[in-house]
């Protein structure tokens, strides 16, 4: 791997995604949906899909109908979902390229329907189901009278049927089972009444952890493929490692004297001579401008001083005497035993781990490693 032509670069280790996929499948004995959406929560796409394929994930998750087109230009052939919307123009192109999409609405189904018959096409569907997250899906009571009247429908086949929870990563609390109540009993009833799908799926990581009864005939784990914690209240177990680094190298070292302002504002003045280092990184990488924000260095974790700006910040490296320019830095992972996880990041952030990996910016090299 050469990284001299970077100074800053992201390392993903496709072995920890495939190792996640296979810890998944093994607890849960369910297909699996790797869900890749966001650019694989920062992490890359394809390079993802490949991995998480490789390792036995029957499914690709997406967002939207364009992430899904992108997977199967370069060549994804697993199932492919997607878990958003999808605008009825491209349900033909969803036919083509024989791609799932999400139903929640009778006027969106007869809008898909139109576009389906269009291309004298069958349009491979799963019902949304709201039991509780409050975002997308039809209402349980609804869901039968649906479902008959699409029984035979020439233009669309509900193959699955799925729900998403809003607090699975919340063990302590009622509200998931309540959730699952619900979903189980139109399960049930719709059964009883053979309309019910043959795919049904319910699980994000954070119940592929806590929910057994939710695996249900597929999981849809996001971020446990990445090998980050759903929540500090639902860790992934031992077994589960973070595919992402995060490094920087070291572009200047210098003294200042006492009483020097270090960055925009001059919220940091030397108290001192005091060894300041810049690292090439900045808000306009997904690093943003938060107290209290260190890095490793030489296996230490030192200060970022200084407001953050948007391609450079700056460390304080008086405990660090010997660190030159040149040399690695890492903002996120871990160095010489030391660790920087997303969920550090996170809490300076006053965020979650999702939304600092999927902040990092596409310019950003990306470089894979066991690819
Ligand atoms: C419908 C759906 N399923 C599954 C997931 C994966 O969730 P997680 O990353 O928490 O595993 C998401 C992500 O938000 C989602 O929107």
């Amino acid at each position: 791997m050469d990284t001299q032509a970077y100074s800053t670069w992201l390392e993903i280790d496709l072995d920890a995604i495939r190792d996640n996929v296979r810890a998944i499948s093994r607890m849960t004995d369910t297909k699996v949906m790797a869900v890749i959406k966001a650019n694989g929560y920062g992490h890359g796409t394809l390079q993802v899909a490949r991995a998480a394929t490789e390792a036995g994930a029957e499914w690709c998750g997406v967002a939207r109908m364009e992430e899904a087109l992108a997977l199967r230009e370069n060549g994804i052939d697993s199932e492919i979902m997607v878990l958003g919307y999808t605008p009825p123009v491209l349900i033909p192109e969803a036919i083509a390229k024989d791609i799932h999409v999400a139903i929640y609405d009778r006027g969106m189904a007869k809008a898909y329907a139109e576009e389906a018959r269009k291309v004298a096409g069958r349009l491979r569907a799963h019902l949304k189901i709201e039991t509780g997250m409050g975002r997308l899906g039809m209402m349980p009571k609804k869901a039968a009278e649906f479902l008959a009247a699409y029984h035979n429908e020439a233009q669309i086949d509900v193959d699955g049927i799925f729900t998403h929870f809003a607090r699975a990563d919340e063990p302590q609390v009622e509200m998931t089972a309540q959730q699952l109540g619900r979903f189980t009993r139109l399960l049930d009833q719709l059964r009883q009444a053979h309309l019910c799908p043959p795919m049904v799926h319910s699980a994000n990581s954070a119940a592929v952890l806590n929910y057994p009864e939710a695996h249900f005939d597929l999981v849809r784990p996001g971020i446990a493929i990445y090998g980050l914690n759903p929540s500090p209240e639902s860790p992934l177990p031992a077994g589960f490692r973070p595919a992402l680094t995060w490094k920087a190298r070291l572009t200047s070292v210098r003294t200042l004297p006492p009483g020097h302002g270090v960055s925009y504002g001059s919220k940091y003045v030397t108290t001192r001579e005091e060894r300041i280092g810049v690292i090439p990184v900045g808000y306009g990488d997904g690093y943003r401008r938060a107290p209290g924000q260190q890095v490793l260095v030489r296996g230490h974790k030192v200060d970022v001083v200084g407001q953050v700006c948007m391609d450079q910040c700056m460390l304080q490296l008086d405990g660090v005497p010997d660190a030159m320019p040149g040399e690695e830095v890492v903002l996120l992972g871990s160095q010489d035993g030391a660790r920087i996880s997303a969920d550090d990041l996170a809490d300076k952030y006053h965020t979650i781990n999702y939304e600092v990996v999927c902040g990092l910016a596409d310019r950003l090299p990306r470089i894979y490693l066991n690819a």
